[in-house]
């Protein structure tokens, strides 16, 4: 007979399952990440994919006969973080929150349970990771508790279900996703599978029950613990928080929501008191930037629906072995190699002999392409040793053939740099008719790359 298999290959990073192993996983090209776990059973897991319980026979319906009534949400008592979340909390959603460890994933929503319990809210904190005691010293930083705030050190889910089905909590916490495990499921705790198998358990959970249902997972570096990466697919909305070990403020960012948009950010700030919202990061940003220095310019980047105000850095310096050097922190390395050619072809500016070094100030990270322009005369600024303008704000995106081209929400973008008292924007020639320009600020539309160089080094 035929010997059944009981293990497979998981990559740890995105979930991928391979009967062998394979050095790099072949779905999302991590290296050595492919950990030999045992399979669930597929009995276990058939019943609990279900997202809704079983009631009656199965009858396909007209979307004009579903209820119209929009869904239940409810604040979570910090303005940023309802608006990352679209709104506030949707009743019965599943939110992922990942995040390296240490960076305050148990911290905020420690925070967030107090404020639910505050509105009245009947909240159950779940720890696989700290003790009683250890919660209870956090939660003496952070300021009082309310008596609604249940918490249950526990790790086994079959425990932890049968404890949600009695006490029905309207929102729940569990703390590390890695530490849960489920008696039906072999493997070990924070493996593939089992991260997987408690998934499925907490998601039937969620909406049979329609308990809100928040779940921490660490962003692991050493592959043999399964990442958050994994069960994104599973939930409603995902949520990283980023930032610097030696920095003190935190981005809350939106990478899927089934009930608002993405890419929406929230920024927090760690205190002796827990995390404190900011509600104006450009301020943050922009705080104690150097005056008449070359090579730094402020860029205004859209993130979701807000506006932020950068600062970007360049060092430009003559190579001092054949190969020159590039380094990027905060933006996309071959972003700024493309740029640094447009430049060289476009602008006549011999930039292959010399090293370059581009900085997004106070470590945040920034993908938007309409901080190419300010990228772009960062890196002439510091070439030519000429400061641009403290007063100036730029953005727009560079193409290849050294043009400038429009960007969205423009106006947000000048309204932005004008309220915080900057009096020259420079921005695509393209964007300039069709916006409302406030009073107190001049708008500079340029065409070219070249363009933007007459403009500000004359
Ligand atoms: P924590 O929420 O435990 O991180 P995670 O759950 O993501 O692993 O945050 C731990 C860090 O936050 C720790 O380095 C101490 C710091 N911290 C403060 O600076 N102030 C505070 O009020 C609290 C509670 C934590
Ligand atoms: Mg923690």
């Amino acid at each position: 007979m035929a010997k059944i298999r009981s293990t497979a290959f998981f990559c740890s990073e995105c979930g991928y399952e391979s009967s062998k192993w394979a050095g790099q996983c072949p779905a999302c090209h991590a290296w050595n990440t492919m950990v030999e776990e045992p399979t669930a059973p597929k009995t276990a897991g058939a019943g609990a994919r279900r997202a809704t319980p079983l009631r009656g026979a199965a009858a396909p319906v007209c979307l004009k006969d579903v209820p119209a009534d929009s869904e239940e949400r409810f604040t979570t008592g910090s303005e940023e973080l309802d608006r990352v979340l679209g709104g506030g909390t949707v009743a019965g959603s599943m939110v992922l929150v990942g995040g390296d460890p240490g960076i305050g994933k148990s911290t905020i929503l420690l925070q967030i349970c107090r404020n639910y319990a505050k509105n009245g809210k009947k909240v159950l904190y779940i720890s696989g990771e700290e003790s009683l005691r250890q919660i209870r010293m956090r939660a003496e930083r952070i300021g009082e508790m309310e008596d609604d705030l249940r918490f249950l050190c526990e790790t086994n889910l079959d425990l932890i279900r049968g404890v949600m089905e009695k006490d029905r909590p309207d929102v729940a916490v569990i703390d590390s996703i890695q530490t849960m495990f489920s008696e039906n499921v072999s493997a070990a705790p924070g493996s593939v599978s089992q991260v997987r198998e408690s998934t499925n358990v907490l998601l039937q959970l969620a909406k049979g029950e329609g308990i809100t249902i928040f779940i921490i997972g660490h962003v692991t570096k050493d592959g043999q613990v399964a990442g958050p990466r994994v069960l994104e697919h599973m939930v409603d909305t995902v949520l990283y928080f980023e930032g610097e070990k030696n920095v003190s403020y935190r981005i809350l960012r939106a990478v899927k929501n089934r009930f608002g948009s993405t890419n929406e950010i929230g920024v927090f700030e760690m205190t002796e008191q827990g995390l404190r919202e900011v509600p104006n990061p450009s301020e943050y940003m922009l705080e104690g930037r150097p005056v008449g220095a070359s090579g730094a310019v402020v860029a205004c980047s859209v993130e979701g629906s807000r506006p932020i105000l950068l600062e970007i850095q360049a060092l430009v310096t003559e190579t001092a072995f054949g190969i020159a050097r590039r380094t990027a922190a905060g933006m996309d390395f071959n972003r700024v190699n493309l740029l640094m050619a447009v430049l060289e072809k476009r602008c006549r500016i011999p930039l292959s002999h010399y090293d370059a070094y581009i900085n997004i100030a106070g470590g945040i990270r920034m993908n938007e392409p309409a901080m190419d322009l300010a990228v772009v005369m960062a890196i002439v600024s510091s070439y030519k040793d000429i400061p641009v303008g403290e007063e100036t704000v730029l953005f727009g995106e560079v193409g290849l053939s050294g043009e400038v081209r429009s960007v969205s929400m423009a106006e947000y973008r000048v309204r932005e740099a004008a309220k915080l008292g900057f009096t020259r924007c420079v921005l695509p020639g393209s964007c300039i008719s069709r916006i409302h320009i406030p009073e107190g600020i001049r708008c500079v539309g340029v065409s070219s790359v070249s363009e933007a160089i007459r403009e500000l080094f004359g």
